[in-house]
């Protein structure tokens, strides 16, 4: 039984071998059964996120993990990053963040925009993870088949705050407060004049491979931004919204079946739905985010199976740090290096108490 399916894809990634395909143990074994989770925002760069991932273990040899993008700016610890995680878990599928993207002056690749993705990409086959240009693969264990499906798809400027009609005006008003993202600095468009151009020919290039799917096989959309408006009407700083996602994708959830719309970005975990499709910001986030919040990081979210929430708890691919296990180099923020993102600089990580429930 194929663990993979090829949809449509211009080339053949590196993937598992067929005969590792997800099975659930029996009963009598106690084994937990395979899950796919799934985590954003890891920001490595921060010592106490990179001591999390070092930590991070699946719960079960076939379990899978789907990162959606911003693990960080430098391309080597990207590498560092997905090669830990598939090191360890059965798959991993990979979806870029605005940070992935980042040219940061001190970064030995200076590739910029497409290239840069490319390069990103190439880097993921060499270790066996999956992007937006593989095929999408299939879960076929419980709660499956289903396909898998990592987006790169961007923003462009059309989530627009309330009180505003146009591109042109919510940017000005933006720009006028001082609320702009760092993108504006770090995200390099190349070859597209700008990241809407770039936008554009992703979702136009996406809708054709979605088109492709069976439109019997359930999905799970995976994308950095989210695909509607709905998660950044929680936003502390509204304009942000500007630099979320596009109006192009509100209605993917249902065109394209899908069962859950995974995504991070906006720094706000959290589960809704739309349209009755459950959608999971699995975002990990700053430490000084997540820990206001706890004490830990919050830990992989599972995606398939659903477990309802009179089911078990989310039973977290994830140790808990112990004395032991705490890497000697983790120090609180801010990390000492340079292209730290800062405070408020970055993404609406500043979603009032409560937003992120
Ligand atoms: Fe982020
Ligand atoms: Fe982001």
């Amino acid at each position: 039984m194929p663990t993979f399916s090829a949809v449509k894809s211009a080339s053949t990634p590196r993937t598992p071998s067929p005969d590792r395909a997800p099975r659930r143990p029996e009963r009598h074994d106690r084994a937990p059964a395979p899950a796919v989770y799934a985590v954003s925002d890891l920001h490595v760069r921060y010592p106490a996120n990179r001591a999390f991932v070092a930590r991070l273990r699946p719960r079960t040899d076939h379990d899978w993990l789907i990162v959606a993008g911003d693990v960080g700016e430098f391309a080597a610890d990207v590498e560092w990053a997905l090669r830990t995680l598939a090191d360890r878990f059965h798959t991993v599928v990979w979806a870029p963040g605005n940070h992935e993207l980042w040219t940061p002056p001190t970064d030995p690749v200076q590739l910029r925009g497409e290239q840069r993705y490319l390069h990103l990409v190439a880097l993921c086959r060499r270790l066996g993870v999956v992007t937006p240009e593989d095929p999408w693969p299939v879960w076929r264990g419980e709660g499956g088949p289903v396909a898998i499906v990592p987006l790169h798809l961007l923003y462009d400027h059309t989530l627009l705050p309330a009180g505003t009609a146009t591109t042109e005006e919510a940017l000005a008003r933006a720009r006028a407060a001082d609320i702009v993202s760092t993108d504006e600095v770090h995200l390099h468009t190349d070859p597209y004049p700008g990241v809407a151009d770039w936008c554009r020919a992703r979702v136009e290039l996406t809708e054709r491979r979605l088109a492709a799917l069976d439109p019997e096989l359930p999905t799970v959309l995976v994308n950095h931004f989210p695909l509607t408006a709905h998660p950044t009407r929680t936003l502390h700083h509204p304009e942000f919204a500007l630099w979320c996602g596009a109006r192009r994708t509100a209605h993917w959830h249902r065109r394209y079946h899908a069962l859950a719309v995974v995504y991070g970005h906006l720094h706000i975990p959290r589960t809704h739905f739309v349209d009755g499709v459950r959608c999971e910001e699995v975002s990990v986030g700053y430490p000084r985010e997540w820990r206001a919040r706890g004490e830990q990081p919050p830990a992989p979210r599972r995606i398939l199976p659903f477990a309802p929430a009179d089911d078990e708890p989310a039973p977290a691919a994830y140790e808990p740090a112990t004395a032991a296990a705490e890497p000697a180099t983790v120090t609180d923020e801010p990390t000492p290096v340079p292209l730290t993102p800062a405070p408020g600089a970055d993404e609406p990580a500043t979603a009032p108490p409560g937003a992120a429930a």
